[in-house]
């Protein structure tokens, strides 16, 4: 019977206590790597696709998936103060639900990863394409700057950034804690900076009408289907909760942790909101000749926005440097170039976050034996999962090279909404299973909480665009394929080998 393949607790939690990190995280460390783990793509590009689909009623939006965020990490947290391992919500699922639905969120997490790397690397490439124009005056040619969806050929930009990144993961540079606060520092001065300049000059006539598209429109635009799409902003929380095992104090510091770095980035990103909505270019969604609302990433709304672009100012849900567009549109040229110049460099560290997330979790299903363990070979010189590493690279930049932004990162809330789904039904499962293991951190009212998490992650999945939607039904078919091919006979748990003395250790954690 696959669903009693649990795998145990105690087992888990051994290889934990082998590995025993020293504590030394507090609260503000943690709260830092959460803020520079989240912040990227999310709040600096896809607030014009936000805009595209909700007006300014995407302020509602920013709320909505901050929210479901925040009852979702507060099921992280105790989740990691108990099972404080790597592979996270994979891991977490294994020892509650059993074997085959922790395959399925260890294969949604690639979504989460993989699929998220690529889109903050085309998130990358708009600003890049930004900095070249700004700073230079050279115009990239459309059909290297783009894949066909926009009338290009091939993202190249993001191309070469996720190439560079791979390669470093591959020769083994880890961000250091250092590098970590200098870019959370250059991201939290660029977001200070802008709304120091926007707020003071906001038009509160660009707020109306709020929300043109309503809660729900159609195509999955609304209020309710922006904070679908803007979710993405807040994705990568979930780091924190990877780092339980080497904090100081976990029942106090790991919520603080992810609850305050949330609050942060929520604070940050409603005043962001504001500050672009009230600028001179407002945040009311562009419509075709006939009025009717087009949907971000389509060759229709690409098209409408050149038009827009050639005949005068072009709209903030065209714009892919948002943020810098705006202040430009305010009248700080320099300072809106400064403010790209923050994004180019800040987010490549967000994609290498995901792609690290990414090979770390294939790594341990591979530990597992739930896939072949050639793939998390160390390479003899650079001590790093090379193999796994270089795959997982070549598909992050398929998918930057062809596809947009938007379309990405909906597909890539996919997978995480179905993780953070799991995780939820994983704490209650543990609590009746294993009421007596130790908790560092305890849900407050559990059943309000991880319901809210449930119905939070289910309302979220329901309001993205359908083709979203339809790739985790499709990716996890492709999943249980490979699962009952594969990972059904190798799994170490199923060979009674899940206790491995000698397994190969994970490799270098940031
Ligand atoms: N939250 C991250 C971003 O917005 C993934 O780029």
């Amino acid at each position: 019977m696959i669903f009693g393949r649990v795998k145990s607790l105690d087992a888990i939690l051994a290889t934990a206590e082998r590995k025993s990190l020293h504590r030394s995280l507090g609260a503000l460390q943690l709260t830092l790597l959460g803020v520079g783990a989240i912040i990227g793509t999310g709040i600096f590009v896809l607030t014009s696709e936000a805009a595209q689909k909700a007006g300014p009623g995407m302020m509602i939006s920013f709320i909505i998936a901050g929210a479901v965020c925040a009852v979702a990490a507060l099921c992280y947290s105790e989740l990691a103060s108990m099972v404080p391992v790597s592979g996270s919500a994979y891991t977490y699922t294994y020892a509650s639900l059993g074997e085959l639905l922790a395959w399925t969120v260890g294969w949604a997490l690639v979504l989460e990863y993989a699929v998220a790397a690529s889109a903050v690397a085309v998130g990358w490439s708009g600003y890049f394409v930004g900095q070249m124009r700004g700073w230079f005056g050279v115009e990239m040619p459309l059909s290297l700057i783009a894949g066909p969806y926009a009338g290009g050929i091939i993202n190249l930009p993001a191309v070469i950034i996720s190439l560079a990144i791979t390669g470093l993961l591959i020769i083994g540079t880890s961000e250091s804690a250092k590098v970590n606060a200098v870019l959370v520092g250059i991201k939290v001065t660029a977001l200070t900076l802008f709304i120091v300049l926007a707020l003071p000059v906001m038009r509160m006539e660009n707020f109306e009408p709020f929300a043109p598209q309503g809660w729900m429109g159609a195509g999955g635009s609304g209020v309710i289907g922006a904070a679908a799409s803007i979710f993405f902003a807040y994705v990568g929380f979930d780091a924190v909760s990877t780092a339980a095992e080497e904090t100081k104090n976990p029942q106090r510091n790991v919520p603080l942790g992810l609850l305050g770095s949330l609050a942060i980035c929520t604070i940050f990103y409603m005043l962001v909101a504001s500050g672009a909505i009230g600028s001179p270019l407002g945040a009311q969604p562009v419509l075709n000749a006939a009025g009717q609302w087009l949907a971000p990433g389509s060759t229709e709304l690409a098209a409408r926005c050149a038009t827009i672009s050639a005949a005068g100012v072009e709209p903030l849900a065209c714009s892919k440097e948002a943020l810098a567009h705006v202040l430009r549109e305010i009248g700080y040229l320099k300072i809106g170039n400064l403010i790209g110049l923050a994004a180019f460099l800040a987010l490549p560290s967000v994609i290498l976050v995901m792609i690290f997330g990414q090979t770390r979790m294939f790594f341990v299903m591979s530990r597992d034996g739930l896939l072949p363990e050639k793939l998390s070979t160390i390479h003899p010189k650079w001590k790093t999962p090379h193999i796994i590493t270089a795959i997982t690279g070549i598909g992050v930049t398929l998918a930057a090279a062809f596809l947009p932004v938007g379309k990405l990162a909906d597909i890539a809330n996919a997978g995480t909404l179905f993780a953070f789904l799991m995780v939820a039904i994983a704490v209650l499962r543990l609590r009746k299973t294993h009421p007596n293991v130790k908790r560092a951190f305890r849900v407050p009212a559990v059943w309000l909480v991880a319901i809210l998490t449930i119905l939070g992650c289910v309302g979220l999945f329901l309001a993205l665009p359908s083709d979203a939607q339809l790739v985790l039904p499709v990716w996890g078919a492709v999943g249980l394929l490979l699962y009952f091919a594969y990972g059904y006979r190798k799994s170490h748990v199923a060979r009674g080998l899940d206790v491995v003395p000698d397994a190969p250790k994970t490799p270098g954690a940031f």
